[in-house]
C-alpha cells in the first residue's frame, strides 16, 4: 500500500488531473453491506480498481479549483502513525494531547499572534470560525445585556446582535452564525471597493446605523485571504475600528493567515493587524499542504474561550495523577469531545519544511499567480477580472460578438471541459455578474510550465467553443 501511495505521488504529474467515475464503478459503490468478513488483500484491489483512479486530484500538480491542498509524503505517514496509535486526543495526560498544545504555540509564533492566548485544532477552518464565533457571541451578549447564553439561550437576548462582514466574506461565517441561533439576517454584509476589500466608510456608517436602529453590534469578521479573489481586508484598519466600537474583531485567514511565514515583508504586510484579533480562524490543509482534515483556531483570551466550551461532569474529572490527569483537556475549548491525531501531521510537516521553507513556498504559489496575471495580460483573447492581490487569479475567455450570458456559458462549458479531459482543474465564480475560471494557487507541485499550459487550453477550447456560439 504504501509503495503504491509513493509512486502515485512520484509519477502523479503523468496522470490526468482529474478523470470521470465511469457508471460500473458507481454501480459497485452502492453495493450492499457486507455480512461476512472479507480479504483484506482482496479489498485493497476493489480500492485500486474502484477508489483510487477516481480521485479528486488534488495531488495534481494542475489542481487549482476551490482552495484545495495537496498533502505531502510525510503528512501521510504521519496520519497512519497517527491512527496506528489511535488516541483520542479529548484531554488527559498523555503525548499527543502535549504535542497539540505544542503546534497550538507554534502557530502563535508562526503567525505573530500573542504567546496567552488559547486554541485547538480543528476539522477546518469552518469549524474554527464557528468555535471562534461561539466565543465571540457569548462574551458579547454577556457584556451588552449581561445575558449568560450558555444557560439562557438565545431567546434571553433582548435585541438583534449585529456581525458585520463583506460580501466576500466564505459562506462558513454565515453558517456558523445560523449555527448560533443568531440568523443570517442579523449578519450586514459591507460592500467591497475595487480591490474586493471591505468599505471601510461603509463599515463605519453600517455599524451607526444599526446602533440607531436600536440593534447590537457585536463582531467584525475581517478577511485574511478572500475565497474569490484572494484580497486581504484592512486589517489594521479593522482592528483600529473595533477597538473604537468596542467590537469582538475576527479573522477569517483560511486561506491567507499563513502569508506572515514568508519572508518577504511586502506579504507579511498583508496581515499587519492580524495579531490584534480577539479571534482567529486559519487552515493548515490549504496553504499549509498537511492531508485533511486539519484548521485551528486561535483566541486570545484563553479564559473566555474555556468559559465558552468547558463542561466538566464526574465521568471526565481531570484527576491529580494518573492518566486522568493533565491541566488543559482540549475538549474543554471545542464541541468535539472524542479529538482525533491531527496534531501529528502538523508536529511532524512543521518540523520537517520548517517556518522558512514554508515561507518560499507560499511565496513561490504568489509568484505563480503573477506568473499566469501576465500571461493573461499578454492575450488578447483573455480579461482578467479581478486584480490579482496574492495566491487568486480570476480570468474568463473572451470573443467579440458574445454578449455577457453567452461569454458566461461558454467559461463554464470550458472549465467542465478542462476537467473531462484531465489538463488542469480550476473552479468557478462569479465576479461582477461574469464567469470567472478561478485559480488558486495553493499548489506545492505547480511549475510555471503548468499555467504555460492552462493558458495554452484555454485559448484552444475557448477558440472552439466561440465558433459554436
Ligand atoms: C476564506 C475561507 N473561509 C472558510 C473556509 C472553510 O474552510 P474549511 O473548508 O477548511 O472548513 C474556506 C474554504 O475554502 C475559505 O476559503
Amino acid at each position: 500500500m504504501m509503495d503504491d501511495m509513493f509512486r502515485l505521488m512520484q509519477d502523479v504529474r503523468d496522470e490526468p488531473a482529474w478523470r470521470p467515475i465511469p457508471d460500473e464503478v458507481k454501480a459497485r459503490l452502492t453495493a450492499l453491506l457486507p455480512d461476512k468478513p472479507q480479504d483484506a488483500e482482496a479489498i485493497y484491489g476493489e480500492f485500486l480498481r474502484d477508489v483510487l483512479p477516481y480521485r479528486m486530484g488534488n495531488i495534481h500538480p494542475r489542481f487549482w479549483g476551490w482552495v484545495i491542498g495537496t498533502g505531502s509524503p510525510l503528512g501521510m505517514l504521519a496520519d497512519m502513525l497517527a491512527a496506528g496509535m489511535n488516541p483520542n486526543v479529548g484531554g488527559a495526560e498523555h503525548s499527543a494531547s502535549y504535542l497539540e498544545r505544542q503546534v497550538i504555540d507554534w502557530s502563535k509564533t508562526m503567525l505573530g499572534y500573542p504567546a496567552d492566548a488559547s486554541g485547538v485544532l480543528t476539522s477546518g477552518a469552518s469549524m474554527a470560525n464557528l468555535l471562534a464565533l461561539t466565543v465571540a457571541r457569548n462574551v458579547m451578549a454577556a457584556a451588552a445585556f449581561g445575558v449568560d447564553v450558555r444557560m439562557q439561550g438565545i431567546v434571553g437576548l433582548p435585541r438583534r446582535m449585529r456581525l458585520y462582514c463583506s460580501t466576500e466574506t466564505h459562506s462558513a461565517i454565515r453558517r456558523a452564525v445560523e449555527a448560533l441561533g443568531l440568523g443570517s439576517e442579523s449578519i450586514h454584509s459591507i460592500p467591497v471597493n475595487d480591490h474586493y476589500q471591505i468599505d471601510l466608510t461603509a463599515l463605519e456608517a453600517a455599524i451607526a446605523a444599526d446602533r440607531a436602529a436600536g440593534l447590537e453590534p457585536y463582531c467584525v469578521v475581517g478577511n485574511a485571504g478572500t475565497v474569490n479573489t484572494g484580497a486581504f481586508d484592512d486589517l489594521a484598519a479593522l482592528a483600529d475600528m473595533c477597538a473604537r466600537e468596542k467590537l469582538w474583531f475576527h479573522i477569517d485567514g483560511a486561506i491567507g493567515a499563513v502569508v506572515a511565514m514568508p519572508p518577504t515583508p511586502a506579504m507579511r504586510a498583508l496581515v499587519a493587524g492580524m495579531d490584534r484579533a480577539d479571534s482567529l480562524a486559519f487552515d493548515m490543509h490549504k496553504w499549509l499542504s498537511m492531508p485533511f482534515e486539519v484548521g485551528a483556531v486561535l483566541v486570545r483570551s484563553a479564559s473566555d474561550h474555556r468559559a465558552t466550551f468547558a463542561l466538566t461532569p464526574e465521568y471526565l474529572k481531570h484527576a491529580e495523577r494518573g492518566l486522568a490527569a493533565g491541566e488543559i483537556w482540549l475538549s474543554e475549548y471545542s464541541l468535539q469531545l472524542s479529538r482525533g491525531f491531527r496534531a501529528l501531521k502538523v508536529w511532524m510537516m512543521l518540523k520537517e519544511i520548517g517556518v522558512e521553507k514554508y515561507g518560499r513556498l507560499i511565496a513561490q504559489n504568489i509568484e505563480q499567480a503573477r506568473y499566469l496575471t501576465r500571461l493573461v495580460e499578454a492575450s488578447p483573447a483573455l480579461e482578467l477580472l479581478a486584480p490579482t492581490a496574492s495566491n487568486i487569479v480570476c480570468y474568463r475567455f473572451t470573443a467579440p460578438g458574445l454578449d455577457e450570458s453567452a461569454l458566461n456559458a461558454l467559461n463554464e462549458e470550458l472549465v467542465m471541459r478542462l476537467h473531462e479531459q484531465g489538463t488542469a482543474v480550476p473552479s468557478t465564480t462569479l465576479l461582477k455578474g461574469k464567469l470567472a475560471i478561478r485559480v488558486c494557487c495553493v499548489n506545492h507541485r505547480s511549475r510555471h510550465e503548468d499555467f504555460d499550459l492552462l493558458v495554452q487550453e484555454t485559448l484552444r477550447l475557448g477558440g472552439e467553443l466561440a465558433v459554436i456560439a
